[in-house]
Order: structure tokens, then C-alpha cells, then sequence
């Protein structure tokens, strides 16, 4: 053949084989070929040989000086006459030398044409399984090998470790070299290959009938065959290879061992090898430690089921973190930016809302104590629920405007959140709670002295004074009383929770307008008219001052225990010529008797039924202070007053008592109605 038919040939054979399968290729007359894995392949096998689960040709394996073969099962026609020539042939195979123990080696294996395919008599370790001691060199064995050596036997004349030799009836190859390939490009640079451990390797041997070049080329699976072959030799195989030959792969172990591996082969008799398809190959067996791949049988499932599961939660848990941190955010909102604060940060702040951050229950909602994780500043958090899509815009901007408001009395107001149906509103944190705590002693605390009373009288006094007259807006609180005054650490009293009501009172209309405050605070024109104004809020403070000097609540109980209003009380005391009994008897008489008898006259001035009666808080300032004196007061002047107004407005106060016993907060709209109903 020359080499213009031979590539003639090259691009006509791959059409060919297309679709050649293994089981096709025995006692095919073409003497072509192809397997990629050998699964029900029906090749001849001996020795420790096998076919792995997987298809993979495993010649030797860890067992000392044994021999495998594994051989084409029929011989083919080399010559097509006994005295012919040997015709053009030529091979390819995908091999993996493994070995279990690192750089522990033996002996290699050979491609290999013979007579025979039976090699009881042939040697292992350093023969491969070809030959053996007696028969080495001699022209009787009309041997034809290519040998893949992974250890060095002097005897034999090997160049190194790892090399591949042409054998020719004996293991001194006539030409040999170093294991590697000359790259395509980079000048035919020669690489060096690691005949062990280097993964799957391609062997392609070709002989040329005519001209008796024998050529050997190696490449790692998947490169593109070097153009220029590791190995040549010029050998007239004629002379050698009987008419009818066996091919196949032989391997032996000797002290040390290996896995000697065929993953894939193709023979084509006057025609190239067929392309064998790499993606059909089977994987080089895994040889780790044998406890290593059995964990790793065990740890591979469980840790992918891990994986999916922690996939899993992970999805879960975004989507739920999502929906958890969920705001209402709108565009009009937008210019309140600094004042408004993300759910999420408020969430981290209180611990999630957890029981254990809740500081109290009060009729707009829950107070939860948190610390801002940016600032580090102590807050509490207040959630209020609502309905109502008016109110809540003017409400918004009222709360960011009263966010501005700075006065040592008055509690600060650091901003909001909005979530559906939801209000947080973030507050300055107060150390020692609210008021009516240390007032009705319930939990075991202690009790506030006069000193300490009088000066949150002062305090509350001046915070409403700045909210009524100090700052740009007249800011009505609507809900002056102890809950709604909280002690700083340093026990100074602050005024809480303004504005707060402004978001269940809306309405602009009297007739509808639905009043809130809490009972026994509500001046009684706010009843009936339904308008807050500063002197409502005078009123409430005058309530206000009363509790905290009687040491009762609004509706408290006189000597018979009947249920009583706190200002009713008092002034019957004043009646009966003993105002200082009102005194909390808590203080067990340590009050100073000037201030107890101002606060009293002025709670009662404060609280007068009549709004035009009440003084301005910076009157009221002013008595406190003992700027100016509080002008002279007769218990007759609010009994009169009083008689007057249950007269002419119906029986205010103690009708409400008896309809409505405990304070809470509630509808006042309904109450004037049920009054008017009576
Ligand atoms: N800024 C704050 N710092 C510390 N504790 C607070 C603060 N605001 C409220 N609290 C605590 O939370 C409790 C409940 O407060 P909240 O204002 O919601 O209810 P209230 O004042 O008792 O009733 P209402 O809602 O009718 O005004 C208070 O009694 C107080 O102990
Ligand atoms: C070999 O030589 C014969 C006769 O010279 C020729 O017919 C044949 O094509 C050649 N084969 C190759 C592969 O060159
Ligand atoms: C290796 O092969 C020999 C011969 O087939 C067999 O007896 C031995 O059990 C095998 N060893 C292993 C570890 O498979
Ligand atoms: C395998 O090859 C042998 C020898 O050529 C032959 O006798 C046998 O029938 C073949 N078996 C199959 C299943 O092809
Ligand atoms: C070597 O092999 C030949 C057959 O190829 C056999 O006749 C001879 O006895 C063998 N020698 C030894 C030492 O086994
Ligand atoms: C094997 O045979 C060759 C000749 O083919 C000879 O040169 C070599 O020394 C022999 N080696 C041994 C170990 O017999
Ligand atoms: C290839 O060889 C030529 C001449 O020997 C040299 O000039 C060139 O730099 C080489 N290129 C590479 C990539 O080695
Ligand atoms: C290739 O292997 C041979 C023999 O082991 C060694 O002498 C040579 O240095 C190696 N070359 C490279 C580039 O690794
Ligand atoms: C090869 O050897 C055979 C038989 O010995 C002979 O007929 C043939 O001409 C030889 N071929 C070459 C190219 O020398």
C-alpha cells in the first residue's frame, strides 16, 4: 500500500464501522474490529484476567506472579498465503496501569501477535506472560509484542521504569523509549507519560506491509493523535508472524503488582484501526484504600441527601425570612426615609419579638425592649395594629413630625415601620417604666417619696407646656395619665405615647367623631363635644396630679367602698375640712404640707368641669414653680360647680361609674350616647 491509498482508506473506514459493535466483530472475515468496553465481549480470558461489572479488561490484580491474557477469540489471516506477506495492520487500545499501593509497580503488560493463544508455559514477572526463560530469542516463537514495561530488568536491556519497547520473540526490545509523545505543535516538543496513575492512555501500533515500518504512538485518552510516532522500526514482520495469528493483551505481577487495565480496542487488517468513541469507554476501576471507597459508598448518598435537604431549607427559609420581614412600603412615604425603620432591623433588635424582650401590654398593643444593632441605642418598640387606609397617611406624617420633638420631659420618637395592618412605632428606651407602677405599688416597688413626686409633677407639667406652646405645632397628647409617663434611670419623668390616639381619632365631623382617651381622664366637654383641645389635656394633667399625689387611680373607692371618681373624693375631703387626708397614706405623712396643698388645689383647678375654669399650662407651671400664687380656692366653688354640671349636662361621673367600673380604654362616643339614652 502506499500512503496516498492509505488515506484513501482512513477516510473511507470510519463510515464503515460505524455502528460496529463487539459482538459483530467475532469471526468477522475483514479482520476489523472495535470495542469500547468489552461487556459480553466474547474474548478468551486466562489467568487472574477478567471483565469488570463495568466492561473494563482487568489482566492482573493484587495477587504476586500471576499471569492474564485476555485474546481476540479467533486467529486472524496475517498472510494471505502461507508464503505470503505479512498485509498492512493496524491497532489501537486504551489502557490504565493502576496501582494500589503509590509508586509500587509490576511488571507491565504487552500487545502482543503470536501462534497461540495458550501461555501456560510462559513466565510471569519480568516475561509479561509472553515467554519464558528457556525460549527467550528464539525465532520458535514467532512473537510479535509491543511491550508497555513498568519496571527496569537489566537482563533484558530496559531503559527505565516506564517505556515502551517493539518486541520481536524476546523481551530485549529492538527499539525502545521513554513513555511520552511528541506534541503536534510546540516545535514536537517530547512529554513525558507516567505509564501509572496517569489516567486512561492511547496506543495506536501500525504496521506497513510494504515498506515493514513498524510505528508505536502513544497520547493521554482524548488528545489527537501525535502526528509523529514515539517509536519506528523498520522489521520485516514476514519473517515472523505465522499465516494465522492470535492477538491480544498479556500481563504478569511479580513481588510488587498492579491493576493492568484495557478499557478499549480496535484492529483494522489492511485498514486503519476503527476510531474507537471515548465516550463509550468505562471508567478506570476507582483502586483507593478498600475502607476509603467503602465510606465513601456510605458518605456519598447521605451527603448528597444532606445537600438536597439543606437546599431545601435553605429555600424555605428565604422565602419565609421574605415573608416574615415584609413591609408596606408606599410613595408617599418616601420622604420620610430616615424616619422610617426596616421591619427586619426592628426584628433582629427585639430578638424576633420574643416574650422575654415584651415590657408591657398596653391598649394600642405590645412594648417590646430592643437594642438597634447599627447605633447600639436602647429602644422600645411599640406594635399597633389598625384597619383603617385614611387614617393611616395624616397619622404617618403626624408620628414623623412629632419625631422631631426634643424636650427633656417628652419621650423621643425615633421613627416607624409599617407592615400590613400594622403599625411599630420606635421609641426611646425608659430604664424604670411607667409611672403607675411605682404609684399603686402592685409590684413590690418602691414607693416614691413627695421629693420624687413633686418633681414629675414639674416634669409632666413642663413636657406638656412645650407640646401645648413650645414647639412650631400645638401638639395635644390626648392621653395625659401615669401609664403614659415614664421614669428615665435616672427617675425623671417623660411624657410617652402623644399623638397615639390622633390615629383612632380621625373624623373631623363632632357627630361621628369616636373620642378616645381613657375614662376618668376625658374632660366632660370632650364627651359632648367631642374636640380635644390643649384645656382637655389640662384637664387630664389635673387628674393627673391627683393620683400622683393621692396615690390612687382616677376611679378609686371611698371609706364605704363604693366606687368613686378620684376628684369627687377629694373635694369631699376638702368638704369635711380634711383635703390632706387624700394624701397617699404611703407616704405615712413625710410630704411637705405647702406642696401637697398646692397639688391638690391645683389638680382640682386643672380638672375644673368647666374648660374656661382651667388655667394654661404655663400657669400651671408658674403655681408649681411658686412663681406666682394660686389664686384662693373654696371647696363650695367645685361643689357648685360640680351640682351646676350634673344639672344641666346630665349626671356626669358617677353614671359613668357605675356603667363602666374599670377604666380602660374605650369608644366615648357610644358612652355620651348611652347617657343621652337614659
Ligand atoms: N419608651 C418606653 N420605654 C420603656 N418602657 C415602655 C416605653 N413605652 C412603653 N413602655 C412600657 O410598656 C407598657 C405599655 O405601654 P403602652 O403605652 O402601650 O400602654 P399603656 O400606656 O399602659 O396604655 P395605653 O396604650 O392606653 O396608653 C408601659 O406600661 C411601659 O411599662
Ligand atoms: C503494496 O504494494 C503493492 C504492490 O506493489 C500495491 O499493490 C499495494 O497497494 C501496496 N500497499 C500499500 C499499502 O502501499
Ligand atoms: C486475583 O486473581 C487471582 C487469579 O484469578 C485470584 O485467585 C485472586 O483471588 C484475585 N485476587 C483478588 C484480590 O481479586
Ligand atoms: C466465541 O468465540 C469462540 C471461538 O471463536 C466461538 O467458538 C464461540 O462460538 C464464540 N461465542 C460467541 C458467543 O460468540
Ligand atoms: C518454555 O516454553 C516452551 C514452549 O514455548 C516449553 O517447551 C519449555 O519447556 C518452557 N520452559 C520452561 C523452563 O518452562
Ligand atoms: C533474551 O534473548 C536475547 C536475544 O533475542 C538475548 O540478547 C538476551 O540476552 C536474552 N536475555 C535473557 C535474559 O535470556
Ligand atoms: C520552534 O523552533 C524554531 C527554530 O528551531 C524557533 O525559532 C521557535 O522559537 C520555536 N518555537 C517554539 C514555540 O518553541
Ligand atoms: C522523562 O523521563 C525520563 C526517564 O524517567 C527522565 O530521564 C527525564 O528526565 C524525564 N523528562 C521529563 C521532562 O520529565
Ligand atoms: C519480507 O520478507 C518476505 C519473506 O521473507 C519477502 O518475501 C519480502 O520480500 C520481504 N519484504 C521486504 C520489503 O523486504
Amino acid at each position: 500500500m502506499t500512503t496516498t491509498s492509505m488515506k484513501l482508506i482512513l477516510s473511507v473506514v470510519p463510515i464503515l464501522v460505524v455502528g460496529f459493535i463487539p459482538e459483530l466483530s467475532t469471526g468477522n472475515d475483514h479482520g476489523q474490529f472495535v470495542y469500547a468496553g468489552f461487556t459480553n465481549s466474547n474474548l478468551t480470558l486466562d489467568g487472574a484476567a477478567r471483565i469488570t461489572s463495568t466492561g473494563v479488561i482487568e489482566l492482573t490484580n493484587d495477587t504476586a506472579r500471576i499471569k492474564g491474557h485476555a485474546v481476540y477469540p479467533s486467529p486472524l489471516r496475517f498472510r494471505l498465503s502461507p508464503d505470503g506477506m505479512v498485509q498492512s495492520f493496524s491497532t489501537s487500545f486504551v489502557f490504565g496501569i493502576l496501582s494500589s499501593f503509590g509508586d509500587i509497580r509490576g511488571h507491565g503488560f504487552a500487545f502482543f501477535i503470536g501462534p497461540s493463544n495458550d501461555f501456560t508455559e510462559a513466565f510471569p514477572l519480568q516475561f509479561l506472560g509472553l515467554i519464558n526463560s528457556t525460549n527467550n530469542g528464539s525465532s520458535i516463537n514467532q512473537i510479535f509484542a509491543i511491550e508497555l514495561d513498568t519496571i527496569l530488568n537489566t537482563e533484558f536491556g530496559d531503559i527505565n521504569n516506564n517505556h515502551v519497547g517493539i518486541d520481536i520473540n524476546s523481551l530485549n526490545s529492538l527499539r525502545s523509549h521513554t513513555a511520552g509523545f511528541y506534541n503536534n505543535g510546540k516545535n514536537g516538543t517530547f512529554t513525558n507519560l507516567s505509564l501509572i496513575g496517569s489516567g486512561p492512555i492511547q496506543t495506536w501500533v501500525e504496521y506497513d506491509g510494504n515498506t515493514t515500518q513498524i510505528s508505536v504512538t502513544l497520547a493521554p485518552l482524548g488528545m489527537e493523535k501525535p502526528v509523529r510516532p514515539l517509536l519506528s522500526l523498520t522489521f520485516n514482520l514476514s519473517t515472523v508472524l505465522k499465516e494465522q495469528s492470535y492477538i491480544g493483551f498479556s500481563s504478569s505481577t511479580g513481588l510488587s503488582t498492579g491493576h493492568h487495565c484495557v478499557l478499549g480496542w480496535s484492529f483494522g487488517m489492511n485498514s486503519p484501526a476503527p476510531t474507537i468513541d471515548s465516550t463509550k469507554l468505562p471508567k478506570l476501576p476507582y483502586l483507593g484504600p478498600r475502607p476509603a471507597s467503602k465510606l465513601l459508598e456510605i458518605i456519598l448518598p447521605i451527603a448528597s441527601a444532606v445537600l438536597v435537604l439543606a437546599i431545601g431549607t435553605i429555600a424555605v427559609i428565604l422565602v419565609r425570612r421574605h415573608l416574615r420581614y415584609k413591609e408596606v412600603h408606599e410613595d408617599w412615604e418616601v420622604e420620610y426615609g430616615p424616619h422610617r425603620f426596616a421591619y427586619k432591623d426592628l426584628y433582629f433588635a427585639t430578638k424576633g419579638f420574643s416574650s422575654k424582650n415584651l415590657i408591657g401590654v398596653g391598649g394600642f398593643g405590645r412594648v417590646y425592649k430592643g437594642v438597634l444593632s447599627t447605633s447600639k441605642s436602647e429602644v422600645a418598640v411599640k406594635r399597633v395594629s389598625y384597619n383603617s387606609k385614611q387614617g393611616i397617611k395624616q397619622f404617618v406624617a403626624e408620628v414623623v413630625s412629632l419625631g422631631h420633638l426634643q424636650h427633656k420631659n417628652v419621650v423621643k420618637l425615633f421613627g416607624y415601620c409599617r407592615r400590613k395592618g400594622e403599625l411599630l412605632l420606635v421609641y426611646e428606651y425608659m430604664e424604670n417604666g411607667s409611672l403607675d407602677k411605682y404609684l399603686y405599688g402592685e409590684e413590690r416597688r418602691s414607693i416614691l417619696d413627695w421629693g420624687q413626686r413633686f418633681k414629675i409633677i414639674k416634669a409632666i407639667a413642663s413636657g406638656l407646656l412645650y407640646l401645648h406652646e413650645e414647639w412650631d405645632k400645638v401638639v395635644i397628647h390626648r392621653d395625659v395619665k401615669p401609664n403614659n409617663v415614664l421614669l428615665d434611670k435616672d427617675m425623671n419623668g417623660r411624657l410617652g405615647d402623644f399623638g397615639l390616639a390622633k390615629l383612632y381619632d380621625h373624623g373631623t365631623d363632632p357627630q361621628t367623631t369616636h373620642i378616645v382617651g381613657t375614662i376618668g381622664y376625658l374632660a366632660p366637654e370632650l364627651v359632648h363635644r367631642g374636640k380635644a383641645t390643649t384645656l382637655t389635656d389640662v384637664f387630664a394633667f389635673g387628674i393627673f396630679i391627683l393620683e400622683v399625689t393621692c396615690g390612687r387611680k382616677a376611679l378609686t373607692e371611698d371609706t364605704h367602698n363604693r366606687q368613686v371618681m378620684l376628684i369627687d373624693w377629694v373635694i369631699q375631703n376638702w368638704n369635711k375640712d380634711s383635703l390632706l387626708d387624700s394624701v397617699d397614706t404611703k407616704l405615712q405623712g413625710n410630704y411637705d404640707i405647702d406642696e401637697a396643698f398646692l397639688a391638690l388645689k391645683l389638680g382640682l383647678l386643672c380638672s375644673h368641669p368647666f374648660p374656661d375654669a382651667r388655667p394654661k399650662m404655663r400657669q400651671v407651671l408658674q403655681y408649681l414653680e411658686g412663681d406666682v400664687p394660686l389664686p384662693e380656692l373654696l371647696p363650695a366653688h367645685f361643689s357648685f360647680h360640680m351640682l351646676a354640671l350634673m344639672k344641666n349636662e346630665g349626671r356626669f361621673g358617677s353614671s359613668i361609674v357605675s356603667l363602666y367600673p374599670s377604666p380602660t380604654m374605650m369608644d366615648v362616643g357610644s358612652i355620651s350616647f348611652s347617657l343621652d339614652g337614659r
